[in-house]
C-alpha cells in the first residue's frame, strides 16, 4: 500500500484522516516516519506554513507527505488572529483561556462579530504540490458557551446555528467544520 505521511502527531487528526483514506494508503505519524525535530513553520500565511511544513518532510524523507495549518479569522480585527491563532496571547505559547480571553476583550465594544475559521491543506504527492482549503463561516459568541471540542470552539458560532461548536459537539463539528472541509477535498483527491 502506498505511504502516505501526515505532519502531525495529533491522535484526532490522525483518525480522522485514516478514517476517509485508510483502505488506500498507510497514513503515518511524524513519530511513525521517526521525526521528532520541530517542523519551522514561520510563514506569514496559513498556506505558507502547510507548505513549508509538507516541504521540509519532503525534502528531508522524500516521501509523500501532508500537512494543514488552520486559523481563526475575525473581519473586526482585519483578519487577525489569522496565522497567530495559536499563540495569540502570548508570542512563545499555545494558551487557550487568555487566547479566547484576549478575542472577547477585542471585540467587547464592537457591533460587527463576524469571522470565519480556515484550513489550509498542502499535500506533495509525487513531487507535485496540491492546496486543499476548507472554511466555515460565522460569529464570535459575547461570551463562552459549552463545554465540547477545543481552542476557541466555545466563543465560535457557526453561521446558521445559534450555537457555539463546544455547545454543537464534536460530532456536529465533524460534519460542518473547516478541518472537515478541507480532509473531504483532500480526500476526494486522493479517491479519484
Ligand atoms: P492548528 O494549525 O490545527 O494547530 O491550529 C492552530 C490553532 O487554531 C489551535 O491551536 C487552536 O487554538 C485553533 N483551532 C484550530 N482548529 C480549531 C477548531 O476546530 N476549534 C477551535 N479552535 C481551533
Amino acid at each position: 500500500m502506498n505511504k502516505l505521511v501526515i505532519a502531525t502527531n495529533n491522535a484526532h487528526k490522525l483518525e480522522e484522516i485514516k478514517a476517509v483514506v485508510g483502505d488506500k494508503f498507510e497514513i503515518l505519524s511524524l513519530a511513525e516516519l521517526g521525526c521528532f525535530e520541530e517542523i519551522p513553520e514561520d510563514s506569514d500565511t496559513l498556506e505558507g506554513n502547510a507548505l513549508q511544513k509538507a516541504r521540509y518532510i519532503y525534502e528531508k524523507y522524500g516521501v509523500d507527505v501532508f500537512a494543514d495549518d488552520t486559523g481563526l479569522e475575525v473581519v473586526a480585527l482585519d483578519g487577525r488572529p489569522g496565522v497567530h491563532t495559536a499563540r495569540y496571547a502570548y508570542p512563545d505559547r499555545n494558551d487557550t483561556e487568555a487566547n479566547v480571553s484576549k478575542i472577547l476583550d477585542e471585540l467587547k465594544e464592537k457591533k460587527d462579530r463576524r469571522a470565519q475559521f480556515r484550513t489550509v491543506i498542502a499535500l506533495i504527492l509525487k513531487g507535485e504540490e496540491h492546496i486543499f482549503e476548507g472554511k466555515v463561516e460565522g460569529f464570535i459568541a459575547t461570551e463562552r458557551r459549552g463545554t465540547d471540542g477545543f481552542g476557541y470552539d466555545p466563543v465560535f458560532s457557526p453561521e446558521d446555528t445559534g450555537k457555539t461548536f463546544a455547545e454543537l459537539g464534536v460530532d456536529v463539528k465533524n460534519t460542518m467544520s473547516h478541518r472537515a472541509r478541507a480532509v473531504q477535498k483532500l480526500c476526494a483527491f486522493l479517491n479519484a
